[in-house]
């Protein structure tokens, strides 16, 4: 019989590719994923700590967990929960301190190990395991090949790990430890594999991607552009982009791919913090605004039509009106087409939380609300900016009206178009070309293609060297 699984993932896109990994590890188990946690015979919260709202909600979780876990106890069987994930890394101890019903807290460097942590949770009730280790052996040589895809279009595809730039701030190379680079080979034939299930998309992810330096083919290191020129040969995959980078990991190989790869996506996440110097000082950025403002230029040199966002913090100690002034005015300068942006949170542990010149949290939030507005003022005008033009768009899946599909544009904006559902299946996992023709909030509409006849052998392809079938408008 197979056994309910039932995974909350929080935070960042790293764990949602952790989530899948560790639903991979149990499946051979006989655990399936359930989308509720009510009857699940395994619960994992698989937590983030990058601010402290996100750390708290794993406790207030796990209390609305009891409830269940004790009804699930009284009818004879048993829920066991694990907590995971970076929290699980930072605060093991008083995870299990202060919520006595876990069973389980293990970080992120150790779920290749669940087999055991449940065989040891079984058979002894009441024994809790705690694993933070930073094993010696690599978890990605001890995760299954095989992976439960439920025929998405676009996946995850983690290729580096933790992060050596200890911004002050920052819990993540607490919490994930050193840079961590998978061989590039072992990237391929996964991304390989990707693409033999379906999908036509991968997202590169690591903590610091483009410090990534895998081991190649030849032996010799590669960086993050030979990497992206690598995975452009593979016929079948349409679109690469990558996730999250640092500034001063941006180098000419990489430059050179933007303008040279066209399966890399003109979309790029560049977070920046601050646009002041004193504070990008003070974060240890390592990084003044205009050497931020210099590598945008070089990458919109090679493809002008790159689209910029960005991560902003507000309220970083000792951050004056002068200081916030500073980052509207880059934020200005280089036009973004989207940002998260967030009130600076103290984080235990790092430079930044014993610094004396906390901010109030009234000027934090004025701050973040000013920001927000800019921001949000910028991407609309990016949205509004695609109505009339053609973009490729590639199609993920049906929409919410029957005769519907969803895709999304270089940019990532959701496109929606309408095509007769009998033409589904044929086209989920092509890039066709459309023409936006209007917007509502963050999505795009788009006509659908002219030829809504049915697929032709030989429709033309509009990129060279394209495995892929597509469809012209
Ligand atoms: N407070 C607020 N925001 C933070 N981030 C990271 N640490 C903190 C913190 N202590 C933000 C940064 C980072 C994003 C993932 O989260 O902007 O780029
Ligand atoms: Fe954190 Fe990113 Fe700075 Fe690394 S580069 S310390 S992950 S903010």
């Amino acid at each position: 019989m197979t056994k309910k699984l039932y995974i909350k993932t929080y935070g960042c896109q790293m764990n949602v590719y952790d989530s899948e990994r560790m639903a991979d590890v149990l499946a051979p188990l006989g655990y399936g994923l359930s989308d509720r946690p009510d009857d699940a015979d395994l619960v994992i919260l698989n937590t983030c700590h990058i601010r402290e709202k996100a750390a708290e909600k794993v406790y207030s979780d796990l209390g609305r967990l009891k409830a269940p876990q004790q009804e699930k106890s009284e009818t004879g069987g048993r829920m066991i929960i694990a907590v995971a994930g970076c929290v699980a890394q930072a605060e093991g101890d008083e995870i299990m301190a202060r919520a006595p019903q876990v069973d389980m807290v293990f970080g992120p460097q150790t779920y290749h190990r669940l087999p055991e942590m449940i065989s040891k949770a079984k058979r002894a009730a009441g024994e809790k395991i705690l694993d933070t280790d930073f094993p010696a052996e690599d978890k990605f040589d001890h995760l299954p090949e095989e992976r439960v895809r439920k025929g998405e279009v676009t996946s995850f595809l983690t290729i580096q790990e933790g992060c050596d730039k200890f911004c002050t701030f920052c819990v993540v190379p607490y919490t994930r430890g050193a840079e961590f680079s998978r061989p590039a080979t072992t990237v391929l034939q996964e991304a390989r594999r990707l693409v033999a299930d379906g999908v036509r998309e991968v997202t590169l992810l690591g903590q610091n991607v483009n410090a990534y330096h895998g081991e190649g083919a030849d032996g010799r290191e590669w960086g993050l552009g030979r990497l992206c020129r690598e995975l452009a040969e593979i016929d079948g995959l349409e679109r690469i982009r990558y996730t999250t980078s640092h500034p001063r990991d941006v180098d000419d190989a990489l430059i050179a791919a933007h303008g040279e790869v066209e399966k890399l996506m003109p979309y790029l996440h560049l977070p920046v913090q601050s646009g002041s110097d004193r504070i990008l000082d003070a974060m240890n950025r390592k990084h003044t605004a205009d050497e931020y403002r210099r590598i945008v230029d070089r990458l919109r040199a090679a493809r002008p039509d790159l689209a910029l966002t960005s991560d902003f913090i507000v309220g970083y100690p000792g951050e004056s009106d002068q200081d916030f002034a500073d980052t509207l005015k880059l934020v200005t300068d280089i036009g973004y087409a989207g940002a998260f942006s967030f009130k600076y949170s103290e984080r235990p542990g790092t430079p930044a939380a014993s610094m004396r010149e906390q901010v109030d949290e009234t000027v934090k939030s004025e701050r973040l609300i000013a920001l927000q507005q800019l921001l949000d003022s910028q991407q609309e005008a990016f949205n509004a900016s695609m109505v009339g033009k053609t973009l490729p768009v590639l199609l993920e899946k049906p929409g919410r009206h029957e005769d519907q599909l969803v895709g999304r544009s270089p940019f990532l904006q959701p496109v929606h178009l309408n095509i007769p559902v009998s033409r589904h299946a044929a086209m989920i996992g092509t890039v066709i070309d459309c023409e936006i023709t209007g917007l509502s909030g963050h999505s795009l509409f788009a006509a659908p293609p002219g030829d809504a006849g049915p697929l032709s052998e030989n429709s033309a392809s509009h990129r060279p060297n394209s495995g892929q079938e597509r469809i012209s408008a």
